[in-house]
C-alpha cells in the first residue's frame, strides 16, 4: 500500500518540494491501472466495459466511457490506449482491447481464444505502462484472473541482467477483490520466466554446474517435499551411461546428471510422473560442427531441461499433490581432441550399441541414457522434452510442440492441458517406417541418424528414442520449433520462449484426477 502525503516525483531532481526524505511516504512509486474492454457483439466499433472497468468508470461518473468515445476508433483486440490524469491513485490508466466476449475454446485453433485474448491484451497494457516507467500496476482480472496474471507476468519479463541499462521493474497486482486464479497465474508465468531466463542466459554463465545450482536454489524453499541430487561424472560413468558420456567428452565443462524428486502426493508410494529434459547447455555440433551463423541460439539447447525443471519448481510452489521426478542430463556438445568422432560406437545404459554417424544428433544420445534410468522409478508416465531437431521447426514452426507418444491417454492429457494454456501441442507419428531408418547400422545396433534419408527428421529422432522406452505411457515432446519467439506470441517478447512450461504444469496438475 502506498500512502503518500507529499509526493516525490522520481523523474524530477530531488530537493525543494520534491524531497523524498521530507515526504511522509511509506514508499513512493508510480502506479498504473490496466482495464479491459470488449467489442460489442454485432455493433461494429462499439465497446463494452468489463466489470472492473465499469466500476472504475462509475467512480469517475462516466468519465472513462466518455473519453473512450472521443479518443478515436474502438480499441482493437490486443491493443492498448493510455489515459492520463483520470484518477489520483492511478496517474496512468491503460485500457486494453479484449476482442469479443462470446469466444471460448476454438476447435480449429486448438486453444481457448478468450484466455489468449486476455493474455495478449493485458501484456500489451502492462508493457505500455512499463515504457512510461510505471513501477506498479493493478490489473483487471477481465473475468479470468489466471490468464490476466499470465499476460502481465509473461509480458513484463525482460532478460536484461547483463545490461547496464535495464527496463523499469514493474510489480503487478490484481485490481479489486482477491481471486486465487491470480496467484496461480503468477506462479505459472514465473515458472515459464524461469525457463526463459535459463534458456536466454549465455552458455558461459549457465554451464551444467551453474544450471544445477540455480535449480537447487529455486527448490530450496520447498526442501520439505523436494530432494535434489546433482550426480557427478563418476556417478554417470558408474551408471554406464555411455551415450551421455560420449557427448560430454569433447568439453572442458564437467557433465551433471540432475535428479529432482518432488513428493507432493499424500501417498508417498504413488507412482511418479517422470519428466526428462535435454540439457545441452551449448550445442556446437561437436566434430560434425554446425555452421557459425545463428550458432549462438544453441545456448538454449537445454530448453528441455529448463522447462522440465521450471515446471517442477512451479509444481512445488503450487504444492500439487502428485509425485514428480525430474531428470536432466546436462553437458556441452563441443569439438576437441577428446571428442567423439563420426563412426564411433558407444554403448547406452541398456546395453544397446549406437554408431554415432553425426555428432550433432547428440540430444537423442543423452536422452537415451536418461530414459533408461527413468524406468528405474516404475513411473506412471514418462514425458521427455527436447530441442531435438531442426526438422521439427521446419514441420510446425513455432505454432505447437510436436508430441510423439505410444499412449492415447497421455496424448489426451497433454492436449487438454495445452488448450487451457494456449501453449499448444500437436500429435506426430511413431511409425515403424522411421524405426527402420535408425536400426540399420553398419557397425552397431542403432545409428544415431536416419540411414536412408533426412526427410522426416523429427520422426526419425523420435523412433530412435523409442528404442530406449518400455513404459506404456511415454511421450516425447520436440520443442525445437517453439524454442524462441520473434513476434509470433504477442505476450512473449523476442527471445527464448520457455515453452511449454505452463503446459507441463497444467498437465501435472490434471493428473490429480487420475490417481
Ligand atoms: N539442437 C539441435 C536441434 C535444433 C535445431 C534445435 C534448431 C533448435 C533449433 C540438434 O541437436 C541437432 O543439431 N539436430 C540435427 C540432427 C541431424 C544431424 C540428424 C538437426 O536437426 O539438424
Ligand atoms: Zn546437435
Ligand atoms: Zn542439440
Amino acid at each position: 500500500i502506498y500512502i503518500c502525503i507529499y509526493s516525490f516525483n522520481p523523474r524530477l531532481p530531488p530537493g525543494g518540494d520534491n524531497d523524498r526524505s521530507s515526504s511522509r511516504c511509506v514508499c513512493v512509486s508510480l502506479q498504473g491501472l490496466v482495464l479491459g474492454v470488449f467489442e460489442k457483439e454485432g455493433e461494429e466499433g462499439s465497446l463494452h466495459l468489463t466489470e472492473a472497468a465499469a466500476g472504475f468508470d462509475q467512480t469517475l461518473s462516466g468519465k472513462l466511457s466518455e473519453l473512450l468515445k472521443i479518443s478515436g476508433p474502438a480499441i482493437k483486440k490486443g491493443k492498448s490506449r493510455i489515459f492520463y490524469g483520470l484518477h489520483e491513485d492511478f496517474p496512468c490508466v491503460a485500457v486494453v482491447g479484449l476482442g469479443k466476449n462470446s469466444v471460448g475454446v476454438c476447435g480449429a485453433e486448438n486453444w481457448d481464444t478468450s484466455k489468449e485474448n486476455i493474455r495478449q491484451a493485458v501484456s500489451a497494457g502492462c508493457r505500455s505502462l512499463q515504457d512510461l516507467e510505471v513501477n506498479h500496476v493493478e490489473v483487471d482480472g477481465c473475468g479470468d484472473a489466471q490468464s490476466a496474471a499470465e499476460g502481465a507476468v509473461l509480458g513484463l519479463f525482460q532478460y536484461d541482467q547483463l545490461k547496464s541499462k535495464k527496463k523499469t521493474k514493474v510489480t503487478a497486482q490484481l485490481h479489486g477483490s482477491a481471486d486465487p486464479g491470480w496467484e496461480k497465474g503468477v506462479l505459472y508465468a514465473e515458472g515459464q520466466n524461469l525457463a526463459r531466463m535459463l534458456m536466454e542466459a549465455p552458455a558461459n554463465h549457465i554451464t551444467p554446474t551453474a544450471f544445477a545450482n540455480t535449480i537447487e536454489e529455486k527448490l530450496a524453499p520447498h526442501a520439505e517435499r523436494v530432494t535434489v541430487n546433482k550426480r557427478s561424472q563418476a556417478w554417470i560413468e558408474e551408471q554406464q551411461m555411455g551415450a551421455f558420456v560420449s557427448v560430454s567428452k569433447g568439453s572442458e565443462e564437467p557433465p551433471v546428471f540432475l535428479e529432482l524428486h518432488y513428493n507432493g502426493s499424500p501417498d508417498s508410494k504413488q507412482a511418479p510422473l517422470v519428466l526428462v529434459g535435454k540439457g545441452i547447455t551449448f550445442d556446437s555440433g561437436g566434430i560434425s560442427l554446425k555452421p557459425s551463423s545463428s550458432m549462438d541460439a544453441m545456448r538454449a539447447d537445454m530448453g528441455g531441461a529448463a522447462t522440465v525443471c521450471a515446471s517442477i519448481v512451479t509444481a512445488a510452489a503450487l504444492k500439487l499433490p502428485v509425485n514428480i521426478i525430474g531428470l536432466a542430463p546436462l553437458c556441452e556438445n563441443m569439438p576437441s581432441g577428446k571428442a567423439t568422432k563420426p563412426g564411433d560406437v558407444v554403448t547406452a545404459k541398456n546395453g544397446k550399441t549406437i554408431q554415432v554417424d553425426n555428432t550433432d544428433a547428440e540430444g537423442r544420445l543423452i536422452l537415451a541414457d536418461a530414459l533408461c534410468y527413468g524406468h528405474v522409478f516404475n513411473p506412471r508416465a514418462i514425458v521427455n522434452v527436447a530441442t531435438l531437431t531442426g526438422a521439427m521447426d521446419v514441420a510446425l514452426g513455432s505454432a505447437a510442440t510436436g508430441v510423439f507418444t505410444n499412449s492415447d491417454w497421455l496424448w489426451e492429457q497433454l492436449h487438454k492441458a495445452s488448450v487451457v494454456t494456449g501453449d499448444r501441442v500437436w500429435r506426430m507419428p511413431l511409425f515403424q517406417h522411421y524405426t527402420r531408418q535408425v536400426t540399420d547400422s553398419q557397425l552397431a545396433d542403432l545409428n544415431n541418424i536416419g540411414k536412408y534419408s533426412r526427410s522426416g527428421g523429427a520422426c526419425t529422432a523420435a523412433a530412435f528414442l523409442r528404442e530406449f522406452v518400455t513404459a506404456h505411457h511415454w511421450a516425447h515432446l520436440d520443442i525445437a520449433g517453439v524454442m524462441s519467439n520473434k513476434d509470433e506470441i504477442p505476450y512473449l517478447r523476442k527471445g527464448m520462449s520457455g515453452r511449454p512450461t505452463r503446459t507441463l504444469v497444467e498437465f501435472a496438475a490434471g493428473l490429480l484426477f487420475h490417481t
